[in-house]
């Protein structure tokens, strides 16, 4: 351990110089005139005045190496293709991608949304915007019209683009009515949405403002498209983020910063050199999708593999015959697919050839000891838990064993990554605890390179939704607790706030509320996060009606249930479906008003709910008991 903390130790201690070395893995068109500049805390402004390309680092920087070896490889089992794209055709699409924008008119600092499933097109758009400095801003395609427009309008994309479907299980999933009622109810309107039809569904265009994408393409195929050269703090992307309230956050990157982090991370936490294949299972809609299917791999001259479809479709081993296939070196996963993976014949972790394969990473949710253990025995190869967020866009806590191996502990993240300096804190005094204290797990700012600069548009906000939960310090909140032990190993112990986490998604309780209380019939509601076994959290939701003597109808139970999960379903999509919506005629709640969401999680997971002195009104329990 003596190396990664030693390592860890000069990141926070000789900041400048640490980072000034990292810096030059990437190509600076301009070098920086400063490391850093905190002048203005917390806000972090890195490498400044240095002049730089997510683009041209992740795609023509490799151009005259690697032209000719695969740089993006899909794999679809959804609608069974495959395609492996080399660096330079890369470069082909992308630069026709980034042709296209410019005919619609976006320039530099312009907003694209790109809604859009797990199809080589997405990065080609992102790697796009990157290169004209559009700022591009992806929603994960399993949320629906009311997230859609949400994020319009806070983003006011230019240019959207979607396409007539995805695909789920092998059945189509219609992308474009759902964008077409997002446009709709936003206040926002794009001026052009740019749709690739796969053929999958019919998918109706918008005359004037929708555009094909082949005809576009074939267009623009032998464009070459000048790299637009940034200032190392002009923003790359906004990634949405739930949080306490029903406005999602937009976390915005920076570019220097970002391609330096992503760079170092690709080789210290995920062992990768250029040519090695990466192959992450996240989704483009997620942080891990930006950070790890797309950036990471290809701006440290790796190959990445995408992939649409499920962990068990055709079967239970179709990521080891990708593994396989492609020799893929790093595998990065949720814990939540291995759960499911845990539940069919452990025989098809054995039945490909996985010699290429170093390590498998895991992140998103806890990873509780017996998933780790299993999967680390069934696979005999390292498992490695990394903890992080959206918001720092790469790991705060991972073994790194692209410095050095360390032996890991199976519930545990390891220990805090250079550039992080992590605190567990006391909530209340504000004061650091000591090994073995609960607190809530926090860094001391500057944060690093590639960590969010800001809240889109809401400076104020950032600044008090993360820098101001403790008394008398500034410090970053993650807003988890967790505490390290006496050798400095580190465990997560679940979210300070109503954010929950099912199957590795992050979801806003308040989101839902919002949705379910647009139910003509209910009055109130609670959204919570309750332990399950596979997706690690399910989400619940108890609503009090208006009239609750609309229940003594027959049927109306169902009915009402089936009615919430649809508008559910369609403003936010079904990835935040609860697996029940139960009636109760009031919900626990202290004498301010508060609802007592602890309570209602430690009934339904079986657990006593703990102190109650503050509570209003007792029944309001006890019928939820009885409901359950
Ligand atoms: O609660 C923590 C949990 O997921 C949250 C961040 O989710 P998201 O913004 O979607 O970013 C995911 C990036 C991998 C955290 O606040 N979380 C993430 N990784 C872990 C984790 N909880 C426990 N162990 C982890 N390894």
């Amino acid at each position: 351990m003596q190396k990664t903390r030693e390592f860890h130790r000069q990141s926070i201690e000789e900041r400048e110089s640490f980072w000034r070395r990292e810096a030059q893995r990437i190509h600076w068109e301009t070098p920086f005139k400063q490391v850093l500049d905190y002048s203005k805390p917390p806000f972090a402004r890195w490498f400044v005045g240095g002049r730089t390309n997510l683009c041209y680092n992740a795609v023509d920087r490799w151009l005259d190496t690697q032209g000719d070896q695969p740089a993006l490889i899909w794999v679809s089992t959804e609608v069974d293709k495959e395609i492996v794209y080399t660096r330079a055709d890369l470069a082909r699409e992308v630069n026709a991608a980034a042709a296209i924008l410019q005919e619609l008119g976006v320039v530099r600092g312009d907003r694209v949304l790109i809604y859009l499933p797990m199809i080589p097109q997405a990065a080609f758009f992102m790697l796009a915007c990157a290169r004209i400095g559009a700022i591009h801003s992806v929603v994960f395609g399993g949320f629906a019209s009311h997230n859609l427009a949400q994020r319009i309008d806070d983003a006011q994309p230019k240019v959207v683009v979607s396409t007539d479907a995805g695909s789920r299980g092998g059945k189509p999933v219609a992308y474009k009515p759902l964008l077409d009622q997002a446009i709709d109810i936003a206040g926002h309107a794009p001026e052009h949405v740019v749709i690739i039809d796969r053929g999958l569904v019919p998918c109706a265009m918008h005359a004037g403002r929708d555009l094909a994408y082949a005809p576009l393409r074939a267009r623009h195929l032998d464009a070459h498209v000048p790299v637009v050269w940034l200032e190392s703090n002009e923003p790359s992307y906004v990634l949405y983020t739930s949080g306490t309230t029903g406005n999602p956050k937009g976390v915005q990157r920076d570019t220097g910063g970002y391609a330096v982090a992503m760079c170092a991370s690709m080789e210290y936490i995920y062992g990768g050199k250029p040519g090695d294949v990466y192959f992450s299972s996240s989704d483009v809609g997620w942080v891990v999708g930006h950070s790890y299917v797309v950036y990471g791999p290809l701006l440290n001259g790796q190959a990445t593999v995408m992939y649409e479809g499920t962990p068990v479709r055709p079967d239970a081993a179709v990521l080891w015959r990708i593994v396989e296939q492609y020799k893929v070196n790093a595998l990065f996963s949720a814990p939540t697919a291995i759960r499911v993976l845990k539940k069919h014949d452990p025989e098809l972790l054995r039945r490909h050839d996985l010699s290429s394969l170093e390590r498998i990473y895991l992140a998103g949710e806890p990873l509780d000891e017996l998933t780790g253990q299993w999967l680390s025995e069934a696979l005999d190869k390292p498992v490695i838990d990394n903890y992080w967020q959206t918001e720092t866009g790469w790991p705060i806590l991972s073994a790194q064993p692209g410095l050095e191996e360390v032996p890991t502990r199976f519930g545990s993240p390891s220990f805090p990554v250079y550039g992080y300096d992590v605190r567990a804190v006391d909530e209340s005094t504000g004061q650091d605890c000591g090994p073995g204290q609960k607190g809530v797990v926090a860094i001391q700012p500057p944060l690093p390179p590639g960590a969010m600069s800001t809240i889109w548009g809401d400076d104020e906000r950032f600044v008090h939704t993360y820098f101001e939960s403790f008394p008398g310090r500034m410090l970053y909140s993650t807003s988890d607790w967790g505490l390290f032990d006496k050798d400095g190993y580190w465990y997560i112990l679940g979210r300070t706030d109503d954010v929950i986490n099912v199957a590795g998604h992050r979801l806003g309780t308040r989101e839902i509320e919002e949705s379910v209380n647009t139910h003509p019939a209910v009055a109130e509601s609670a959204v919570v996060g309750v332990a399950d076994p596979t997706k690690g959290q399910a989400a619940m939701a108890f609503a009090v009606l208006r009239a609750p003597d609309l229940l003594l109808e027959e049927g109306a139970r169902d009915r009402l249930e089936a009615e919430i999960k649809k508008i559910i379903e369609q403003r936010n999509g079904p990835v935040a479906r609860p697996a029940r919506i139960l009636f109760v005629n009031s919900l626990p709640k202290t004498r301010s008003g508060k609802v007592l969401r602890r309570a209602i999680v430690a009934l339904c997971e079986g657990r006593d709910p703990g102190d109650l002195t503050t509570i209003e009104d007792p029944g309001a329990l006890d019928q939820i008991r009885a409901t359950l």
